[in-house]
Order: C-alpha cells, then sequence, then structure tokens
C-alpha cells in the first residue's frame, strides 16, 4: 500500500482529499511544532509520497533515507528555496507547490504592513493599553501617507502585481524591479527601473522576489544607505533577501524610517535579536498566507499535486516540469 507523511496538520479540507482515498497509508505529524531533521528522515523512510511546509529542509540526506520509492514532494507554499529542486530532479521526483492560492492574502498583509508601519499602529495600540493616552495629541503618531506615495516592487510576479493592483485605489506612483521587464507592469502602469532608482525614489519599497542565490540579503547597509530616510521598507518575501543585522542598526541609526516584516532569518526570529527593540520595526510570524481562503487552497492544491504524483500524472503545478523530459 502506497505511504503518505504529511508533516503537520494542515486545513482539513487537504487531509481529507488524502484520508478519503482507498489504500493509501496516510501518517500525519501531529504535533504543533515541525518534526526534527531526524524524525523526518526516520519517518520519511519508504514513503511513496511527502506532504510538506516550507519549515522542513528536502535535500539530498533526506531523499536519501527516503528511498527510491518516493514518487512526489508535494509543498503547501508556494515558495520552495527549501527544498533542494535539483536534487528532487536528478532523482526523477517532481516537486509541487501552491501558486496562485495564497496571492490576495499575501497581497492584503502586505499592505497592512504598509499601512501600520508607516502610522505606527503597533506603538500607538500599545500605548493605549499602557494608559498613555493623555489627550487627543496633534504631534503624537505621526507618520507619512501611503496614499499618493511612490512605492517600490522589488519583483512585479504574481504576489507583487496584486500589491500593485490595491495601491492603484491608493493613486501610488509604482516603481518596479525585476530581472528584466515583466508582463504585468502595463496594467498597473507601473515603471521598470533599475534597483538604485528604485531604492532612491521610494517612499516605500516592498520584496516580491523569490529568495535565490541572486537575492540573497539583496537588501543590505549599503542598499540601505541608498534609500531615503523616510522609506518604509516592507518584506513578505523571504527572510533572507534582507540582511537583517544592517536592518537592525539602519533603522536604529534612522538611515530609513521603518520596516515591516513578516518574515524573518530565521524563523521564528531569535528572542535577543535587536529588531524586536526598535519601535519602527514590525515584525509578524510569517501570517501572509494566513487567510483561511488560501490556507484551505493551498491545503487542496497540494493534496492534488501528491495525488497526481502518486498517480504518475503530470503535477497541476509543478516547480520542475524538466523532471518530465
Ligand atoms: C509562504 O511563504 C509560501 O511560500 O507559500
Amino acid at each position: 500500500m502506497p505511504k503518505v507523511f504529511v508533516t503537520r496538520k494542515v486545513p482539513q479540507k487537504g487531509l481529507d482529499m488524502l484520508l478519503n482515498q482507498e489504500g493509501l497509508e496516510v501518517e500525519i505529524w501531529p504535533e504543533p511544532l515541525p518534526p526534527s531533521r531526524e524524525t523526518l528522515a526516520q519517518k520519511a523512510r519508504g514513503i511513496d509520497a511527502l506532504y510538506c511546509l516550507l519549515t522542513e529542509k528536502i535535500d539530498d540526506a533526506l531523499l536519501d533515507a527516503a528511498g527510491p520509492r518516493l514518487k512526489v514532494v508535494s509543498q503547501m507554499a508556494v515558495g520552495v528555496d527549501n527544498i533542494d529542486i535539483a536534487a528532487c530532479t536528478r532523482r526523477g521526483i517532481p516537486v509541487g507547490n501552491t501558486p496562485g492560492a495564497l496571492t490576495e492574502a499575501t497581497a492584503d498583509l502586505t499592505l497592512a504592513l504598509m499601512l501600520a508601519a508607516a502610522r505606527q499602529l503597533l506603538p500607538a495600540a500599545a500605548g493605549v493599553r499602557a494608559g498613555k493616552w493623555g489627550t487627543w495629541d496633534p504631534l503624537g503618531y505621526l507618520g507619512p501617507e501611503l496614499f499618493g506615495s511612490t512605492v517600490g516592487i522589488v519583483g512585479l510576479g504574481r504576489i507583487g502585481l496584486a500589491v500593485a493592483r490595491r495601491l492603484q485605489g491608493f493613486n501610488a506612483r509604482l516603481l518596479y524591479n525585476n530581472p528584466s521587464p515583466g508582463p504585468y507592469a502595463k496594467e498597473v502602469d507601473a515603471q521598470f527601473v533599475d534597483l538604485d532608482t528604485l531604492l532612491a525614489e521610494s517612499d516605500f519599497i516592498s520584496l516580491h522576489c523569490p529568495l535565490t542565490p541572486e537575492t540573497r540579503y539583496l537588501i543590505n547597509a549599503d542598499s540601505l544607505r541608498k534609500m531615503k530616510s523616510s522609506a518604509i521598507l516592507i518584506n513578505t518575501a523571504r527572510g533572507d533577501v534582507v540582511d537583517q543585522a544592517a536592518l537592525a542598526e539602519a533603522l536604529q541609526q534612522g538611515v530609513i524610517a521603518a520596516a515591516g516584516l513578516d518574515v524573518t532569518s530565521p524563523e521564528p526570529i531569535l528572542l535577543d535579536d535587536p529588531l524586536l527593540t526598535l519601535p519602527n520595526a514590525l515584525v509578524l510570524p510569517h501570517i501572509g498566507s494566513a487567510s483561511i481562503t488560501a490556507r484551505q487552497k493551498m491545503a487542496t492544491m497540494a493534496a492534488e499535486n501528491l495525488l497526481a504524483g502518486l498517480g504518475k500524472k503530470p503535477l497541476p503545478h509543478c516547480v520542475n516540469p524538466e523532471v518530465y523530459n
């Protein structure tokens, strides 16, 4: 009987698609925290399909531990930087992901971070709870308007486009940087600029690129210095796109004004990270896709990919289609 290991409890709709299959042995990791590397290797031994999350490192060692029966790796996420795709391809294993399912949820959260960081929502709300609301304060909690601002989008893909569409309602001037001019710019009237221009001209800079060797530490001490001192940096992509120590220093020294981060390095962020002491750093626990709709869609898409892989059919959403050549 084919065996599946699911590395966490995910929305029931997705689990049911697996549990309702005749002749499929499904084991679901029951703990709230991911299995350790050793446990994952143990649980993966002899499985036919792996249903995993971005918290698992899927590399040669894990694939070796799983063994030759493994037919598909299905990740419930769009980003797959935790998976050694080349290692999967070498073994003829298709890798699935969930593009599209979390686009709107992540774009919503990006706007929430922009507005919250700009208007100091967290310090303001904390002030209320701490009894510091003395009176209506003509000088209290001032911040820039998103409306009419210049927003630089690094990575105008699906999510970047969804952010840009929302920003049209804010009458924002849109700049973007991609490896090359992309197909989405026209719809949202976004101007392709080089990264330095984007950094220098943007009031808000929002990261929507995948984490790759090229984008690791794309935002570093050097690039932070190129931003306006009033700039607000938003990261809903991957923590390692930003040099976090350099960002903390820049926020401390007023090199830029504020940051809204949904992703950090590592995750969870270390409790002694200086970012957590700064009033102008808003850090969330990677909840970009945490809308009910998005998580359900991600769970069912990942189940669809997994079942296709088990049935030796092309995955509806395959990261490494070259595996079929
Ligand atoms: C979330 O970060 C994802 O990649 O789906």
